[in-house]
C-alpha cells in the first residue's frame, strides 16, 4: 500500500515526531511512504516525494515540519478537489494520513466523504479539537507561555507595573488558562467569557491595596471586550475564513492604565509558542498518535482519527472531531478565579 503523509495549518511542536512514527510503523506494515509538500497544496500541485526510514532519522526532537505546511483549502481553489484526486491517482496513492487541526481535518472529512481513503491525526497548540482530550503541541505551548509568565513577574515587580501577556489559542482559551494557572497570573481572560474591564481594574487595585505593586494579566488572543468583536491585526480572511487575531493585549494594557493609573505594558508571545523542540510529553503523544494512525491505515479504518481519551489512544470519526470546537471547561476557569486579584 502506498501511503502519503501531509501536515496542514499552523505548524506545531511534535509534527516531525508523528511523521517519524507513521513512517517507522508504516514500513513495518509493508507500506511505501511518501511525503506531501505543504499540506493540501502539495496534493493539488502533485508535489510528493519518497519518505524512507532514513529520511525521518533524527527528526524526533525537531520543531516545524520536514514536509512544510500551508493553509490551502482545496474546496476554495478552482478545480482544487479534482486536482487532489488526480494527484492521488497519478502518484498511485492508496491512503493519506492528514496531520492537522480543525481546518485541515475539516477538509479531510469532506474529501473522505468524496471517496478519498484517509485517516487523521489531531495537531494544534490551541487544543481546540473535540473528540480528543489533548492535541499534541499544546503541552509545549503551555510550557513556553508559563516560562514567559514567570519571567514577566520579576520585571513587572521591579518596575511596579501591570504586564499583560497575550497568548495564542484562537477562539479557545486553553493556552491562556493553563499557562495562567501554572504561572500564577493575577487575572486570566479567555474567549469563553466576555471581558469585564471594571472587574479587571478592580482585581489589579485589590492587589495594590494589599501592597502588591504589580500584576500579571494573561489574555487569550480571542478574548473579547464586546461579544462577537475580535481584536484583529487586519481585515483579511484566510482560505478557511479566519481573521488574524491580535491586539487585545495592547488594548487591555491601555485600559488598565487608564482605569488604575498604574503603568502598564503588553507582551505578545506570538509564534514563539509554536516554534522549537516539543516537550517530552508532546513527543510521546505525537509518537503514539503516529503509530496508531499507521495501524488505522493497515486496518482500513478510513475517516477515523487517532484521539486521546484518558490515557488511551482510541479511534474517533473525523466527523465527531470537527463538528464543534473544544472550549475551556467552566469548572477549571472557576478554579482559576480563586487566585484572581
Ligand atoms: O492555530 C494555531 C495558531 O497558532 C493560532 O493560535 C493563531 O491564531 C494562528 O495559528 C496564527 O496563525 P498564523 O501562523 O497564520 O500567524
Amino acid at each position: 500500500m502506498k501511503v502519503a503523509i501531509l501536515t496542514g495549518g499552523g505548524d506545531c511542536p511534535g509534527l516531525n515526531a508523528v511523521i517519524r512514527a507513521v513512517v517507522r510503523r508504516g514500513e513495518a506494515h509493508g507500506f511505501e511512504l511518501v511525503g506531501v509538500r505543504d499540506g493540501w497544496r502539495g496534493l493539488i500541485d502533485g508535489h510528493t516525494f519518497r519518505l524512507s526510514r532514513d529520511a525521518v532519522s533524527g527528526i524526533l526532537p525537531l520543531g516545524g515540519t520536514i514536509l512544510g505546511t500551508s493553509r490551502t483549502n482545496p474546496f476554495k481553489r478552482e478545480g482544487g478537489v479534482d486536482a487532489v484526486f488526480r494527484t492521488v491517482e497519478r502518484a498511485g496513492i492508496d491512503a493519506v494520513v492528514a496531520i492537522g487541526g480543525e481546518d485541515t481535518l475539516g477538509v479531510a472529512k469532506r474529501l473522505f466523504d468524496e471517496g478519498l481513503q484517509l485517516v487523521g491525526v489531531p495537531k494544534t497548540i490551541d487544543n481546540d479539537l473535540s473528540g480528543t482530550d489533548y492535541t499534541f503541541g499544546f503541552d509545549t505551548a503551555v510550557g513556553i507561555a508559563t516560562e514567559a509568565i514567570d519571567r514577566l513577574h520579576s520585571t513587572a515587580e521591579a518596575h511596579s507595573r501591570v504586564i499583560v501577556c497575550e497568548v495564542m489559542g484562537r477562539h479557545a482559551g486553553h493556552i491562556a488558562l493553563h499557562s495562567g494557572i501554572a504561572g500564577g497570573a493575577d487575572v486570566i481572560l479567555v474567549p469563553e467569557r466576555p471581558i469585564d474591564l471594571a472587574q479587571v481594574a478592580a482585581w489589579v487595585m485589590a492587589r495594590q491595596e494589599r501592597g502588591k505593586n504589580f500584576s500579571i494579566v494573561v489574555v487569550a488572543e480571542g478574548a473579547q471586550v464586546e461579544q462577537g468583536k475580535d481584536a484583529t491585526l487586519n481585515a483579511e480572511l484566510d482560505e478557511f475564513g479566519h481573521v488574524r487575531l491580535g491586539g487585545i493585549g495592547a488594548y487591555l494594557a491601555k485600559e488598565i492604565e487608564r482605569r488604575t493609573g498604574i503603568e502598564s505594558r503588553v507582551t505578545v508571545l506570538g509564534h514563539i509558542q509554536r516554534g522549537g523542540t516539543p516537550t517530552a510529553r508532546d513527543r510521546v503523544l505525537a509518537t503514539r498518535y503516529g503509530v496508531f494512525a499507521a495501524d488505522l491505515v493497515r486496518d482500513r479504518r478510513w475517516g477515523m482519527m487517532a484521539a486521546l481519551h484518558g490515557d488511551d489512544i482510541v479511534a474517533v470519526s473525523l466527523d465527531e472531531a470537527t463538528k464543534e470546537l473544544h472550549l475551556v471547561d467552566p469548572k477549571l476557569y472557576e478554579m482559576a478565579e480563586v487566585f484572581f486579584g
